[in-house]
């Protein structure tokens, strides 16, 4: 027997029990039918050839992670805040439509990295994922449930290697966490709180009324893509993109991805069954300043030496804190690298800083506990290429694998919806199976504000707030879990 056979042996076992430590719910659903059209990827043994979507930010860091690997194509609708990109890596095409770029160049790589705004990331995966190739999409994995949802199944019936850019999944921290909670040292966990000290790119603002010029260097119309079409400002992009519900998912996208990730994975969260939520003044078109999200998850199968009962999460973003732990140190400040997450268990609690930085109990115990997780000893974009190599049969899935970052996304998606529904002042019950709330009123109606009118007229202030007319309520929610596409944009229908 060949040193192959058995470390295949080995990874067949991994593979087995990563997933069923990590498998979220839709793995589960996931039937085995892959498509006869699209064989799934083969093993390799050389480089993988990448294509990389929307590369002047983020993803120009994460490229630069994957310099081992041959970069052959790149793509982004503004070719001056690209430059530095396209320079780096002069061997590669250059596009600014990445649909001309899968046209001419999808079938000739491996693998695609994609770090647009977040409105784009599903339907640019999407794409890349149906012709069988292997995808690394930015956190948050895409900005609506219904598109998490696809992005997971589509992987799972393709069988690709994917990874979430949540980073921290890969970190020591999230392990130690996980080892600590599971081993039942701070006890049942029934509430968790989460914060970040973001937004700090401008929120809570109203459409520009004033229309530019688009720049020559800039494919206005692929940058909104799938988004309902509007003049050019330059306030949208680069990086506000995340401040305007069109294009991203405010505090939320931005940070829970890293903030609650270790909550996600240590309790074994689903689904939420219940939501609320709340925000300073909310507008139509941008994200609130400030948010508070209330989710409620049902128990979970106990695990040996730690039992689930169900949980309450509390997030809060825009500077507003969570309630400080009792016996937390006078002047000891909660946030650690831009927010914090706080584990209330029967016997003690954790806190960890964002990405899972850091944990400590508050009890100033130091747990010894057996680690049950793979190491992680290469960084989080070479883990997914040595995940992308493997055969699929025997693939030990990257950390952030769809398997589990698309139920989670789901979670911090459903976070924008609870404050976009604010309005209907109401516990939302939710069957996350059907992607659908159960208990709001048939021809309950929502509106919301268009303009912010308050000003003071001869010493006296005056409210002079424009809503929107009243909408059907279920209809806007509907919308608001699986978005209405601009025309010649389509998403593809859920596999399963
Ligand atoms: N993991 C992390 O720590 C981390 C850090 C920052 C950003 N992000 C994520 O990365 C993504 C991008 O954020 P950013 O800060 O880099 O924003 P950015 O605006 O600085 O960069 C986005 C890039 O994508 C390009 N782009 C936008 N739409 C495009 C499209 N349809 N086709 C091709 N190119 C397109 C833009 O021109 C820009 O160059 C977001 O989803 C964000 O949440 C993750």
């Amino acid at each position: 027997m060949g040193k192959d056979l058995s470390r295949r042996t080995f990874l067949k076992t991994g593979t087995a029990a990563a997933l069923g430590l990590a498998m979220g719910s839709e793995a589960l659903f996931a039937n085995d039918s892959s498509d006869k059209a699209t064989p799934p990827p083969a093993p390799l043994d050389r480089k993988l050839k990448i294509l990389g979507v929307g590369i002047g930010g983020r993803g120009a860091s994460v490229l630069r992670e994957l310099e081992t690997e041959e970069i052959i194509g790149l793509c982004d609708v503004d070719w001056k805040y690209a430059d530095h990109v396209f320079k780096r890596y002069p061997q590669a095409k250059k596009y600014n439509d990445y649909r001309v770029m899968f046209s001419e160049m999808l079938d000739q790589c491996d693998a695609v990295v994609v770090a647009t705004a977040d409105h784009t990331h599903a339907i640019i995966a999407a794409e890349a994922i149906k012709a069988g190739k292997h995808v690394y999409v930015e956190k948050p994995l895409t900005r609506t449930v219904y598109e998490s949802r696809l992005l997971t199944q589509l992987a799972a019936k393709y069988k690709v290697a994917t990874q979430m850019g949540n980073q921290g999944a890969s970190g020591e921290g999230v392990r130690q966490i996980c080892d600590w909670i599971w081993n039942g040292e701070i006890g049942e966990v029934t509430r968790v709180d989460a914060f970040t000290d973001r937004p700090i790119w401008p929120q809570g603002l109203e459409r520009p009324a004033k229309e530019e010029k688009v720049p020559k260097t800039l494919n206005w119309d692929g940058f909104l893509g799938p988004a309902p079409y509007r003049p050019y400002n330059s306030i949208y992009t680069p990086w506000n993109f995340r401040g305007w519900w069109d294009f991203g998912t405010g505090a939320l996208g931005d940070m829970a991805c890293h903030i609650l990730h270790p909550a996600f994975k240590a309790l074994k969260l689903t689904y939420p069954t219940k939501i609320q939520g709340s925000s300073t003044a909310l507008l139509t078109e941008s994200c609130p300043n400030a948010q508070k999200i209330r989710y409620v998850f049902p128990a979970r199968d106990n695990m040996p030496k730690v039992a689930m009962p169900e949980l309450v999460v509390n997030w809060y973003d825009g500077g507003i804190l969570p309630d400080r732990p009792e016996g937390l140190a006078i002047g000891k400040s909660l946030n650690d690298s831009g927010g914090a997450l706080v584990f209330y268990g029967t016997k003690d609690i954790l806190i960890c800083g964002c990405y899972g930085v850091n944990p400590y109990l508050l009890s100033g115990r130091k747990p010894v506990v057996p680690s049950i997780h793979r190491k992680i000893t290469l960084n989080h974009q070479q883990d997914w290429v040595r995940a992308c190599k493997e055969d699929p049969s025997v693939r030990v899935p990257a950390a952030s694998d769809f398997a589990e970052a698309g139920p989670f996304n789901e979670m911090v998606a459903m976070g924008v919806v609870a404050v976009r529904l604010q309005g209907l002042n109401q516990e939302l019950e939710w069957d996350g199976k059907n992607m659908k709330f159960t208990n709001i009123p048939a021809g309950a109606t929502i509106r919301t504000m268009i303009h912010d009118g308050f000003s003071i007229t001869d010493g006296h202030p005056t409210f002079e707030n424009v809503y929107t007319d009243p909408v059907d309520a279920n209809e806007f929610a509907r919308n608001l879990i699986k978005p209405v596409f601009r025309d010649g944009w389509v998403l593809p229908e859920l596999p399963y």
